[in-house]
């Protein structure tokens, strides 16, 4: 079984006007480990597609299931708890609050699950641990650099330690330094955390840092073999 599985999706949006079909009896798997880059041109349905993988939207037709769960039969609560504990979700403006500092930042998908205060302490540390933030916890997002936002927005998606983590145009804010650093990052959750990678992006230099590159165009799907492990960056 895959860890996520798609099978036949399609997604029609019906505005006032006209309907639109971003994608169209789609299929694609992704298994445990791998790291896939999702690339295509603007209005091709990425981020339509990842919003169907985290269960943020439902398939109008076809099956997306993530480690055997299928996401769009769940029940609004299920689904908010079973993404807390499934899918990290990092998105391109970052979505940090601004009032809250980094510490309260990735500590809130851990206010969904019933933990412990010193349960929830010592994951929000860890993870800011993993992101090199330790630092920065006491920080409220406008004292921070666009690249270390980032890096908050990456360790709240991964402090409730989910198998996937979906990244939309991660590094589209980010100048060339910042970038490498937050794709190296990302890498590492891969190599060392084990974690499944799906990331949208635009840039071919970042696509490198994945170990599978999956080309969407007009709702389908060409696809690239694997990637052999070894990396230039890595
Ligand atoms: N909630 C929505 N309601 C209506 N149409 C939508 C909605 N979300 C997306 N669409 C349409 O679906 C198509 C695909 O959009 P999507 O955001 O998935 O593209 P994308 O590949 O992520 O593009 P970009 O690279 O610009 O982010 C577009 O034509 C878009 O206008
Ligand atoms: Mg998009």
């Amino acid at each position: 079984m895959s860890l996520i599985d798609i099978e036949s999706v399609t997604k029609t949006f019906s505005g006032a006007s006209e309907e639109v079909t971003p994608l169209e009896n789609l299929s694609m798997r992704i298994e445990e480990g791998e790291f896939v880059a999702l690339m295509g041109p603007s209005g091709s349905g990425k981020t339509t597609l990842l919003n169907l993988m985290a269960g943020i939207d439902r398939p109008t037709r076809g099956s997306v299931r993530i480690a055997g769960e299928e996401v769009s039969a769940l029940s609004a609560r299920a689904l908010a708890k079973w993404r807390t504990r499934s899918i990290g979700f990092v998105f391109q403006g970052y979505n940090l609050i601004p009032v809250l500092t980094a510490y309260e930042n990735v500590e809130i998908p851990l206010l969904l699950l019933d933990l412990p205060r010193a349960d929830r302490r010592r994951k929000i540390l860890v993870a800011l641990e993993a992101v090199g933030l330790s630092d920065r916890a006491h920080h409220l997002p406008r004292q921070m650099s666009g690249g270390q936002q980032q890096r908050v927005a990456i360790a709240r998606a991964i402090v409730a330690d989910p198998k996937v983590v979906l990244a939309d145009e991660p590094t589209g804010n980010l100048d060339r330094t910042a970038a490498t650093g937050t794709l190296k990052l990302l890498r590492r959750l891969n190599d060392e955390f084990g974690k499944t990678l799906v990331m949208v992006t635009h840039d071919p230099a970042a696509a490198e840092f994945s170990k599978r590159v999956v080309h969407l165009d007009k709702g389908r799907i060409v696809d690239t073999p694997p990637l052999p492990g070894a990396h230039p960056h890595a």
